[in-house]
Order: C-alpha cells, then sequence, then structure tokens
C-alpha cells in the first residue's frame, strides 16, 4: 500500500486508513466465497451506515435468526477490516457484512445476483459536515486544519474511501450487475417505516405490522442512541473520542458551508453525475 499522509494509504485507487487492513486482505476477497443468503450493507461513510445496520438486524432478529454477538459491528462487520473477527468462512446463514468498499475491491461472487446489497447514499453536503466532525473525533483520521482544509480534500477524494463522487458513480454505473436496493439518508429520515418495509421486503422477511413498528421505534436517532449495541459507544475511546451519533438531520451543511462552497458541490454533481438523474433532498 503507498502511504499518502499519515493516516492514509491507498491501494487499488482507494485510500485506507492505515493500520485497519491489509493489501493481502484487500486482495484476499477476491477469492471470498459469497454465499446466495449474504446480506451486504454498502455505504461511503457517513452515510447512514450504522442506523442501517440496526434496521437491518433489527428485521432479523425479529424474524428469529439473529442475536449472537455482543454488538452491532460483531453482528454486522466489514469485510475490508478483517484483524480481530472470527473466520467468516464460518459463519451461519444468514450472514451479515457492512463495507464502504468500491465494487471491483469486493468478491466478485456478488455478481451472481442472488446476494443481497443495501446500498445507502447521502446528499454530499451533509455527508461531508458529518465526515468532518467525524474526523475530528476519530484518532485513526486526520484531524483537518479547519472546514475550508477538509472540504478541499473531500471534493479531490484525499479523505479515507476516497470520493464520494466516484463512490456513487461506480455503484448507481454498474448496479444492474448485483441483487441491489437503493436507499437514501434523506428517505430513511422523511419516512423510517416505509424505509425499513422495502428493506424487510427486500430481505424476504414477512414482519406484521406490530414488528415493523418495533424496528423503526429500535432505530429513531433518541432510542438507537442510548442502544449499547448499536451506537458505537463500545469503540474503545482513545480510538473515536466522541460519539457516532452527532445531530441525524437533513440540512446541517446550511450551517457549516459558505453559498460559495456550495454551488462548488452542485457544479460537480451536474458535472460529475448529471447524467445520472439522482434526485438529492437537501434540507
Ligand atoms: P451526523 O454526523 O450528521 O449526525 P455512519 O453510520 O455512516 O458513520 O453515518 C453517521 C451519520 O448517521 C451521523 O450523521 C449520525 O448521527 C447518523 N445516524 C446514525 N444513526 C441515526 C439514526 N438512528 N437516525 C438518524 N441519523 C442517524
Amino acid at each position: 500500500m503507498e502511504q499518502i499522509n499519515d493516516h492514509l494509504c491507498r491501494y487499488k485507487n482507494y485510500n485506507f486508513g492505515i493500520g485497519l487492513t491489509t493489501r493481502e486482505h484487500i486482495d484476499s476477497l477476491q477469492s471470498f466465497e459469497i454465499r446466495d443468503s449474504d446480506v451486504l450493507l454498502v455505504t461511503y461513510p457517513k452515510s447512514g451506515t450504522i442506523w442501517t445496520q440496526q434496521i437491518i438486524i433489527s428485521i432479523c432478529e425479529l424474524d428469529g435468526c439473529r442475536n449472537k454477538y455482543p454488538n452491532n459491528l460483531e453482528e454486522m462487520p466489514w469485510l475490508e477490516y478483517r484483524e480481530g473477527r472470527e473466520d467468516y468462512a464460518l459463519r451461519p446463514s444468514p450472514r451479515l457484512f457492512s463495507s464502504h468498499l468500491t465494487p471491483v475491491l469486493l468478491p466478485p461472487g456478488l455478481k451472481d445476483k442472488k446476494a443481497k446489497i443495501i446500498y445507502v447514499m447521502r446528499n454530499p453536503k451533509d455527508n461531508m459536515v458529518s465526515y468532518y466532525h467525524f474526523s475530528n473525533n476519530c484518532n485513526f483520521l486526520e484531524s483537518p486544519k479547519s472546514f475550508d482544509d477538509f472540504f478541499e480534500q473531500y471534493l479531490m477524494g484525499n479523505v479515507g474511501a476516497s470520493s464520494w463522487f466516484d463512490h456513487i458513480s461506480e455503484w448507481h454505473s454498474k448496479k444492474d450487475q448485483y441483487n441491489i436496493l437503493f436507499l437514501t439518508y434523506e428517505d430513511m429520515i422523511l419516512d423510517l417505516k416505509l424505509a425499513v418495509t422495502k428493506i424487510c421486503n427486500f430481505l424476504g422477511k414477512n414482519l406484521n405490522e406490530a414488528a415493523i413498528e418495533q424496528v423503526v421505534e429500535k432505530s429513531t436517532f433518541k432510542i438507537m442512541k442510548k442502544d449499547l449495541k448499536a451506537n458505537y459507544e463500545f469503540l474503545p475511546q482513545d480510538k473515536v473520542k466522541r460519539d457516532f451519533m452527532r445531530k441525524g438531520k437533513i440540512g446541517d451543511w446550511k450551517n457549516t458551508l459558505t453559498a460559495a462552497q456550495s454551488q462548488r458541490v452542485d457544479q460537480r454533481l451536474h458535472e460529475r453525475l448529471g447524467d445520472m438523474s439522482l434526485k438529492f433532498i437537501w434540507e
């Protein structure tokens, strides 16, 4: 892996946090055997990953097939960060995984279209503000000098997981190769019950109305923030100083981006993703 600064290294056109994985492990994903029953959640960082984990895990629990691991990270580990995890090949089905990777880095077996992928996208202005705050609180990421500096790094893709624009573009342009459900963070905020129902249907789980309501309740910001299995406060404090669950809102970017920065994002969106007819909710 080529080291690009004190916190990031680059391999196969993707920026990894130093010490979080190895080249050998990323290469090994190319021969990782995917099962038809596997469920993979894919996101660009700070797009609602741990929220969607909570929804998926709660659905599976109410369907009677989980609740075995001490927390959601163990229950639904990141494919790219293998260290310290049990051997995934020995896990019972259905296995649940998470990832921030791009399609080319993930196991090719996902393309057989049976394993299920849920992709959650968040509008890039809120995404970058959330990422900025997280970078300030997390010692495996570089602390930004200022928001303005972070803004430039984000637009250049000089952050962990590389460019948001590349991530969205790569997943959307390859979507026909996968069995994939696309959701947005904003849709989840605006109608959590509908999002839960969509995920439930996609996973082929037949939960009744009361069970759906239970999943919704467990996944609300307020309840989840207190849920020690779900809120990631179980991570050692020397890794992440403050909590993963910061505000959980749409439109917080307005408190941070200047009008000129906002326009630059709009322009970049138009240039990079203009032909993809994506719909963004900004407030
Ligand atoms: P903010 O920093 O804007 O508050 P990820 O899990 O991909 O790291 O994303 C983190 C973002 O998702 C944070 O956004 C966090 O607050 C938000 N989030 C986590 N759980 C949530 C929930 N139950 N409802 C709404 N937002 C949630």
